[in-house]
Formats: structure tokens, C-alpha cells, sequence
């Protein structure tokens, strides 16, 4: 038995002998062999192509090269920087600052823009509804709902439809949103109060049952045409200076329409009662110094395109 630790020369373990044939015709007929076998299947000792070399021995040298053109090696505070000075960073910022520059322009066109005629620019009235979106998901969904639908619960109104408060011109939006509604931040914010009728005293309840039932036959919901016949004359003395003889409304006062499906507080006789018992008093923070007026006159754009927009 050979000692394997033993490494005397004439102990030497060696490995098994190999022939090499000469000719390469001799070599494809007969290759040798690593002399691996398992289970009588061998091993072949081929050498690797020439071109697989050449590609490994490529690749090495490209490597060693990307090295030194590019960022490779990480440092503590940052990587080797490469003698191209290439940096995916640096791109991406100018990148940000082409975009804003662009950006930038649409939103100086927007400000010089009559608003009536930012929808006529195709390029400008797309930028303005996406730039418009962004604000708005970020701005008034809270209130108003991610699509704009609104949440009649909390008297936010629904942007979807043609029923205006304050009116839904270009003109009219920007100016709601800009100052507001019935809010202490702004003079300039929309104000109108309407009396509650119930709470002091100015109507009382059978009055107040008669011109509730008005208002439903107003707008063609279920009613008792005896207390509505009745209720006329209330409505025409005590509402129809703010909504409006046939109950249209006024979007001068922000005074909703009574005639129409569309309800902000809700158009159950409980929810009119109410509106009627309490009065409502709906505020919207303006946005004057938290937007920009490019800002207003985009989120203006998509509001005016929801749907409704005069
Ligand atoms: C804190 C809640 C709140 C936020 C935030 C808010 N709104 Fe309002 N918005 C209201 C309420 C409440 C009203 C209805 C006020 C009323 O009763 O007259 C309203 C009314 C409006 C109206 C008038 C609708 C009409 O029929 O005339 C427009 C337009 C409007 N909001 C747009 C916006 C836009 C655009 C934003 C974001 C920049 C926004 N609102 C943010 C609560 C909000
Ligand atoms: C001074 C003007 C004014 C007068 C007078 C007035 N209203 Fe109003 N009314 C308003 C305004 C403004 C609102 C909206 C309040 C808000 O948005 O928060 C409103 C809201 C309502 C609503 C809620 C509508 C909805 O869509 O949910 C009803 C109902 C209503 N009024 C009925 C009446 C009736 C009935 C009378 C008469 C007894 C009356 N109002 C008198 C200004 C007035």
C-alpha cells in the first residue's frame, strides 16, 4: 500500500499515464482521454476551441478596461469614478432639469394664456388636464374623491356634473378655487349665508313641512301636492330671492338649483328639512398661496373637462 503522505520520489503518487496521439486526424478519430470513467463511459481531454478562448481572453481584457473607463469599484463614500466621468445620476438629474425646463414653459404659456383659449392649444390643454390631475389627486381628492364624484354625506359636491354652485366656467372654477369658499383665509372667498329657517324662528313647522314639500315637487320627486300647493307662497316669499322662482338656482350667491336630481346635501324630505331647519354653510379652503396660478389654471382645466364644464 502506497503511503500518500509519504512524498519520497519513489513513493510519489503519479497520475496515470497518458498517450498523445500525433496527427490530428489521428486525434478526431481517437481523442484522449482524462482517464475518468464511470461505468465505462469516459472523459475526453479535448482541448477548448480557439474561439472561446479568444472570446474569455477578450472579455478579460474589456473587463480591464471598463474598469478604468467606468464607476467600478465601490468606495466608502462613493464608487472609483472612471476616467469617461460617466454618472447614471448626474444623467438622471439633467434629465429631470430638460423635463422641468420644458414644464416650465407649458406652465408660463398657461399663466399668458386666456383662459377660454387654453382649450383651443390641443399640446397646452393636455399638459394643463395631466399637470391639472396631479393636483388634483394630491389636493382635493380628500374632499372631493379621487374621481371627482364627490361625497354628498359631508356636502363636498360631485365635479362630474353640469349642476354648478358657483358656476362652472373656466373663469368661474379658477376663481373658486383660487379664494376659496366661505372660508376666514380669504376676503375674497365666495360668501352667501342662507337663513336657517327652523333654528330662528323665521318659518314655522307647517310652514316649513309646506315648503319642503314645494321643493320635492320642484324636482319632481314624491310629494303631497296639498302641503306643495301650499308651500309655493312660503317658497316665494322666504327662498326665491336666492333659488330662483322655478327653483334654478343662482350661481351669483352659490345658491344650489331645487329643480333638478342633483342634490348636495341630499334630496330626501329628511335631508331638505334639514337644509331648510339649519341651513348648511359648505367651506372650501382656497388655494391661493398653497398653488401656484399655473397650478389653479391646470387642476381649473381638469376640473372644466370632468365632464361638465360650460
Ligand atoms: C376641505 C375640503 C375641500 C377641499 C380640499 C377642496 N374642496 Fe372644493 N369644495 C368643497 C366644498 C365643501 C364645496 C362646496 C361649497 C359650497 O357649499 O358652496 C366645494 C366646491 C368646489 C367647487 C364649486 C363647485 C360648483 O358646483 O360650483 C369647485 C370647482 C371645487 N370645489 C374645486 C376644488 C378643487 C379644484 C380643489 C383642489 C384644488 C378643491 N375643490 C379642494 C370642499 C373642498
Ligand atoms: C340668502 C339666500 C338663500 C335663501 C333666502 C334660501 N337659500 Fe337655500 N341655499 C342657499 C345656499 C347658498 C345654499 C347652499 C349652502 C351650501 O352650499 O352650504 C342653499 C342650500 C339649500 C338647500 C340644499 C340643496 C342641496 O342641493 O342639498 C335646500 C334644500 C335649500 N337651500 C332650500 C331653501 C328653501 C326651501 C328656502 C326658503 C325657505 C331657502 N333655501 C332659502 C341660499 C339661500
Amino acid at each position: 500500500m502506497v503511503d500518500p503522505k509519504d512524498k519520497t520520489p519513489e513513493n510519489r503518487v503519479s497520475p496515470p499515464s497518458r498517450q498523445y496521439p500525433e496527427t490530428a486526424a489521428q486525434l478526431r478519430a481517437d481523442p484522449p482521454t482524462t482517464g475518468h470513467s464511470w461505468d465505462g463511459i469516459e472523459e475526453f481531454d479535448n482541448p477548448m476551441p480557439r474561439w472561446w478562448v479568444w472570446i474569455f481572453i477578450l472579455t478579460i481584457i474589456w473587463a480591464v478596461g471598463y474598469w478604468i473607463a467606468m464607476p467600478a469599484w465601490p468606495g466608502i463614500q462613493s464608487a472609483t469614478s472612471g476616467v469617461l466621468g460617466y454618472s447614471s445620476r448626474a444623467n438622471v438629474a439633467t434629465e429631470i432639469s430638460e423635463f422641468e425646463a420644458r414644464n416650465e414653459e407649458f406652465f408660463v404659456q398657461l399663466v399668458s394664456t386666456d383662459l377660454d383659449e387654453i382649450r383651443e392649444n390641443d399640446e397646452l390643454h393636455r399638459f394643463a388636464v395631466n399637470a391639472g390631475d396631479s393636483v388634483f389627486r394630491a389636493q382635493c381628492s380628500q374632499c372631493h374623491g379621487t374621481g371627482g364624484a364627490g361625497v354628498q354625506a359631508s356636502g363636498f359636491p360631485n365635479l362630474l356634473d353640469d349642476d354648478w354652485l358657483w358656476g362652472g366656467t373656466m373663469d368661474d372654477i379658477v376663481t373658486t378655487v383660487t379664494w376659496g369658499i366661505r372660508n376666514e383665509d380669504y376676503p375674497d372667498a365666495r360668501y352667501s349665508v342662507m337663513p336657517a329657517f327652523g333654528q330662528d324662528g323665521l318659518l314655522d313647522e307647517t310652514e316649513i313641512d309646506q315648503v319642503v314639500n314645494h321643493v320635492l315637487s320642484l324636482s319632481g320627486a314624491d310629494h303631497d301636492s296639498d302641503l306643495a300647493a301650499a308651500g309655493e307662497e312660503v317658497y316665494l316669499n322666504n327662498c326665491a330671492s336666492c333659488h330662483m322662482d322655478d327653483g334654478s338656482g343662482d350661481y351669483f350667491i352659490g345658491a344650489p338649483a331645487l329643480n333638478n336630481q342633483v342634490w348636495l346635501y341630499g334630496g330626501t324630505p329628511e335631508a331638505i328639512r334639514h337644509s331648510v331647519y339649519y341651513s348648511r354653510f359648505g367651506v372650501m379652503p382656497g388655494f391661493e398661496t398653497r398653488l401656484r396660478e399655473a397650478e389653479i389654471r391646470a387642476v381649473a382645466a381638469y376640473v372644466h373637462q370632468l365632464g361638465g364644464g360650460q
